[in-house]
């Protein structure tokens, strides 16, 4: 009988972008080429692809290179025929991401990206979720440092909070304790055209302020989230706290991670996001420096002429993003705190080696992909927009401390 499965386990589209590139050689090196997960590379120019291909050297020379354009559907279709799962880099995902996932969803094909951008995620929710239960495509967004680090912590404490108090928190908080890295141009792009979408269509505003936005419309949950955009004093960790840039992202998919897991986290579960600065003066002092600091981005970045003058001279464009020393000199250090309904505490720290945005980001994207590919099958897991708690838990936390660099631990 004819073999009609896909050729590839993985492909990766848009590898040579900045976070692509290394990403492919973090597969090279776990999964060589020719062994037991099969993987390949695509992107837009068969050029760049080669170059890419050349500089991985003999242990790169037979990986497959397939191109497809992110705005050609017939291109797409058949890149997503030869394999069982696509992992896009093709960002920012608000431009160029959606016809991949409707041909994913269209196909039954697996799909995992890098996406912060949450006004794109509802809108791919309300267009694609109802086909990709019917089709079996398991759609999993941001699956890099946002938000498997927020996401996946809090499933891990939740998980300890269940075997040591036989419930679980409905009061969960994350602060970053010590970070180090730096953002690419990509990055920075899929930020400002959150800033230029909104400045289109206002309306988005109160999708990015919902903390509940990519829920199920029946998620029933009626906190009143605390979004920490302003410094305060936190007792609970002794320290002041700054706003946490991914906290809008990271939040939201723990929200939908809370209406997936098995049982649920809470019907009130409350949880937020800060950057511890410390004690006294100093701390209170950095607290508001950042506040200000993230209150001017925002600001220059809704204004079109001074948001020109940030991508033209100031900001890293497409393409770029931190040097290999930077990205190996990265690390970062969350710690969570998680409150029972009877007042139980417990907490954990998720910590990272390699820079968070790129050396991180690439290996938890990988091992990602690898878990759907190899760890979650179509019966156990079915087709629909997943977030990584609910489709990968531990699974994904057993592979990020074995060949990723993370930690995850219970703490006093
Ligand atoms: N969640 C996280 O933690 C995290 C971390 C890092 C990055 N990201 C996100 O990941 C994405 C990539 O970041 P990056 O810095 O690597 O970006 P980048 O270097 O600017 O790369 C963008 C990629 O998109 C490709 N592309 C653009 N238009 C295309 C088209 N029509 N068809 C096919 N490919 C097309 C480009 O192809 P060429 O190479 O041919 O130019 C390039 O490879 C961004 O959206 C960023 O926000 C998220």
């Amino acid at each position: 009988m004819q073999d009609t499965s896909p050729k590839f386990d993985i492909i990766i589209f848009g590898a040579t972008s900045f976070v692509g590139q290394i990403l492919t050689r973090y597969m090279l090196n776990q999964f060589a080429v020719g062994g037991e997960l099969k993987w390949a590379i695509a992107g837009r120019s068969q050029n760049k692809l080669s170059e890419l291909k050349l500089s991985l050297g003999t242990a790169g020379e037979a990986l497959d290179t397939l191109v497809a354009d992110a705005a050609d559907e017939d291109s797409l279709h058949s890149m997503c025929l030869s394999t069982r799962v696509i992992i896009s880099t093709v960002g920012p995902y608000a431009l160029y991401g959606e016809p991949l996932v409707k041909v994913c969803v269209a196909l039954g094909t697996d799909y995992c990206d890098l996406t912060g951008e949450v006004q794109w995620i509802a809108k791919m929710l309300e267009r694609y979720e109802d086909e990709a239960k019917k089709s079996g495509a398991r759609i999993v967004n941001s699956c890099g440092f946002d938000s498997v680090p927020s996401d996946l912590g809090v499933y891990f404490l939740q998980h300890h909070a269940n075997q040591k108090f036989g419930q679980t928190c409905s009061s969960i908080k994350m602060r970053v304790k010590k970070m180090k890295g730096a953002a690419s141009g990509g990055t920075v792009a899929s930020m400002t055209n959150i800033f230029k979408e909104v400045a289109s269509n206002p309306a988005l505003r109160k999708v990015l302020a919902n903390p509940y936005a990519i829920c199920p419309s029946d998620h029933g949950n009626t906190v009143r989230q605390d979004n920490m955009n302003r410094p305060q004093y936190d007792d609970d960790f002794n320290s002041w706290v700054a706003p946490f840039v991914m906290a809008v992202i990271n939040t939201r998919i723990v929200h939908r991670s809370n209406t997936l897991v098995e049982g649920g986290y809470s019907q009130h579960f409350d949880y937020n996001e800060a950057m511890l600065t410390g004690k006294g003066l100093m701390g209170s002092g950095i607290a508001a420096g950042v506040g200000v600091g993230l209150g001017g981005f925002a600001m220059a970045a809704v204004i079109p002429p001074t948001r020109w003058v940030m991508e033209k001279f100031i900001l890293p464009k497409p393409g770029e993003g931190p040097s290999i020393d930077a990205q190996e000199k990265g690390f970062y250090d969350l710690r969570f705190y998680g409150k029972t309904d009877d007042g139980q505490e417990i907490r954990c720290k998720v910590t990272g080696d390699q820079d968070p945005g790129y050396g991180s980001t690439a290996k938890m994207l990988g091992q990602a992909a690898a878990c759907l590919a190899q760890d979650i099958s179509k019966d156990d897991v079915q087709g629909g927009f997943w977030t990584p708690a609910s489709v990968f838990g531990t699974q994904l936390i057993t592979r990020l401390e074995k060949h990723a660099g993370l930690t995850f631990e219970i703490i006093d």
